[in-house]
């Protein structure tokens, strides 16, 4: 016989009832784990009495770092610690059966992780842990690890007086007129032309006049940090956008 299995009933009303009428076995299970939310109580932080403290000032629970790796890195997997203390997430990984990397300035940080180890994990280890103070050996023939990465520029402001938005709003209007520099729509009131960077801030592009363009509502909306100035006017042609008279 067909059964209906029932978590929620205030939601199934109906389909109580139908299966009701069908004459179905109903069958009320447990209500499902809710999912987690953002903020987490029920990992509560570490007792002063508890075995698990170590004495090291910010010492985060275990089972705080289990649930963070299980729900963000696959078994197997490598999980990385740069600032890893007395190695939380290194036994809360080991445990769960990733690979770690745990680095840290402190100078007591690889005694502090290596007693831990011995004392939490040894034997995931076959009881006894290796340690060296010597560093590992480069494999890489000293080739600059990810070339491909590069530091953005830090782009300075001019210095000398700062405008205002205002002043480099009128300035602009006097410049151009109330004209879009992005379609060249010209507008009887200049209220329709927003003030905006010409390189992004996110791309490094400065707050001085320099880098300051009017553009309309839609004109800003589709250049959101995607382009230039001269992208922006590219794929306005590209689109028909641009104004023609
Ligand atoms: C908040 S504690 C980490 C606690 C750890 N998550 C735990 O629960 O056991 C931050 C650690 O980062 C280390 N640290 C700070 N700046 C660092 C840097 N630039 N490089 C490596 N480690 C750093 C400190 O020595 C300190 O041990
Ligand atoms: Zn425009």
């Amino acid at each position: 016989m067909t059964k209906l299995l029932v978590y929620c009933p205030e939601k199934a009303a109906d389909k109580i009832a139908e299966a009701k009428n069908l004459g179905r076995v109903i069958k009320y299970t447990e209500a499902q784990t809710p999912t987690i939310g953002n903020v987490w109580f029920d990992i509560p932080i570490i007792n002063p009495a508890s075995a698990e403290r170590l004495g090291y000032p910010t010492q985060k629970p275990v089972a705080l770092y289990e649930r963070i790796i299980k729900a963000s890195c696959p078994e197997g997997g490598i999980v990385m610690d740069p600032f890893a203390g007395c190695a939380t997430t290194c036994v809360a990984a080991e445990r769960l059966g990733r690979q770690w990397v745990g680095i840290d300035l402190w100078n007591n940080a690889s005694a502090v992780v290596a007693e831990r180890m011995e004392r939490e994990c040894a034997d995931m280890f076959g009881g006894s842990i290796i340690t060296s103070s010597t560093p590992p050996i480069r494999t890489d023939d000293g080739e600059t690890a990810a070339p491909y990465l590069r530091a953005k520029v830090r782009v300075h402001e001019p210095k000398g007086d700062r405008m205002s938005r205002s002043e480099m709003y009128d300035h602009l209007i006097e410049q151009y007129g109330s004209v879009c520099q992005g379609c060249d729509r010209k507008f009887d009131d200049p209220r329709y032309l927003e003030l905006d960077h010409n390189t992004p801030r996110a791309d490094g592009g400065i707050n001085h006049i320099s880098n300051r363009i009017l553009l309309c509502g839609p004109c800003n909306r589709l250049k959101s940090n995607t382009y230039t100035l001269s992208g922006l006017r590219k794929e306005n042609k590209k689109r028909g956008y641009m104004c023609s008279g």
